[in-house]
């Protein structure tokens, strides 16, 4: 047991927890739920340090509810979209999150996701498994070629640039928008021509999503966006779910305007948009973008690391905001 009083707001995975219980007093929230907000400002109380998920809303309410002891927050994600940063900087908290190490992980699963939908595996194994399946046939569930066709990137940074990576491997045509645009030489490697969201709507099979959110990329994908996309596209939202304006999608997807998509984030997680569970064109995932064994456990491992930092008085190795510690 240490010295340290924190809240961690779900169990990691065991490397990264057994770092924390070493050398801090715990307060856990044992259960495999979001800690409802109550709990949140209850168990809160007196902490120097917060582990947090990306579901657990850490605003002034909860800093407040810590009191002026608390040097840290370390998110075990790479979204910080629920700190609200400019309250931290006010306290003087740091945060801290988990950059790289998830990269390559996300982008398999959009992947994973890109593949289900273009191919409807999902609508298949739901065929397979309900004696629907009557043999091999000429029209049945016919999907989408990959080669040839055009991904649009929407944010070409870590994760969106291993996606181009893999869609190279599929001989695709690459399509990015990005706040920024990334230098020529980064474009050459990657075979991507930048445009703007418009016409990346407009032009593209695939769209995947992976910018970060904040205010101008909150509803970003939008009716009218949604309106200029081809027929036969896919959207697939691996960001976070208000990055879409959901209620409009399930509107084209029912109506058949768009071919299908797929999502691992929704827009009020983890409730759905009505309509969206009775869409055969839409493949959803459980928010899985990181969730491979390798991944979670570096994850974690770097969690602890950030607070432990923090709690001793240095900069977390990976620290979001390290302009207050000066
Ligand atoms: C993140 O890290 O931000 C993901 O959404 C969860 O892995």
């Amino acid at each position: 047991m240490g010295s340290w009083e924190v809240l961690v707001t779900r169990r990691l995975p065991a490397a990264g927890m057994s770092l924390i219980e070493e050398r801090c007093r715990v307060r856990l929230w044992e259960e495999d739920r979001p800690i409802p907000r109550e709990n949140l400002l209850a168990m809160a109380s007196g902490v120097e340090g917060i582990v947090c998920l990306l579901s657990d809303p850490i605003g002034a309410e909860a800093m407040e509810a810590a009191g002026p002891g608390l040097k840290v927050v370390s998110t075990m994600a790479v979204g910080y979209d629920n700190i609200d940063l400019a309250e931290a900087a006010r306290r003087g908290i740091l945060v801290g999150n988990t950059p790289g190490v998830l990269t390559e992980a996300t982008a398999d699963l959009t992947w994973a996701l890109i593949l289900s939908a273009g191919r409807r595996i999902v609508e298949g194994d739901r065929m397979v498994r309900e004696g629907r399946f009557n043999g091999w046939g000429p029209t049945l569930l016919v999907g989408a070629d990959f080669h040839g066709k055009t991904m649009g990137i929407v944010g070409l940074g870590r994760i969106g640039s291993a996606v181009a990576r893999r869609a190279r491997g599929f001989d695709m045509n690459i399509l990015y928008s990005n706040r920024r645009r990334l230098p020529p030489d980064k474009e050459r490697e990657l075979g991507a021509a930048f445009v703007s969201v418009d016409e990346l709507c407009r032009e593209a099979d695939f769209i995947s999503l992976h910018c970060p959110l904040n205010p101008e990329s909150r509803h970003l994908i939008n009716r009218e966006r949604i309106a200029l996309m081809k027929p036969n596209a896919y959207l697939i939202n691996v960001a976070r779910g208000p990055v879409v304006d959901e209620p409009a999608l399930v509107e084209a997807l029912k109506e058949k305007r768009i071919a299908g998509a797929a999502f691992d984030v929704y827009e009020k997680e983890p409730e759905l948009a009505p309509g969206l569970a009775e869409l055969d064109n839409a493949v959803l995932a459980p928010h899985l973008g990181s969730a491979s064994i390798e991944t979670r456990d570096q994850m974690a491992m770097m969690t602890a690391k950030n607070l432990l930092a923090a709690l001793e008085g240095r900069l977390p190795p990976w620290c979001v905001n390290p302009e207050v510690k000066k």
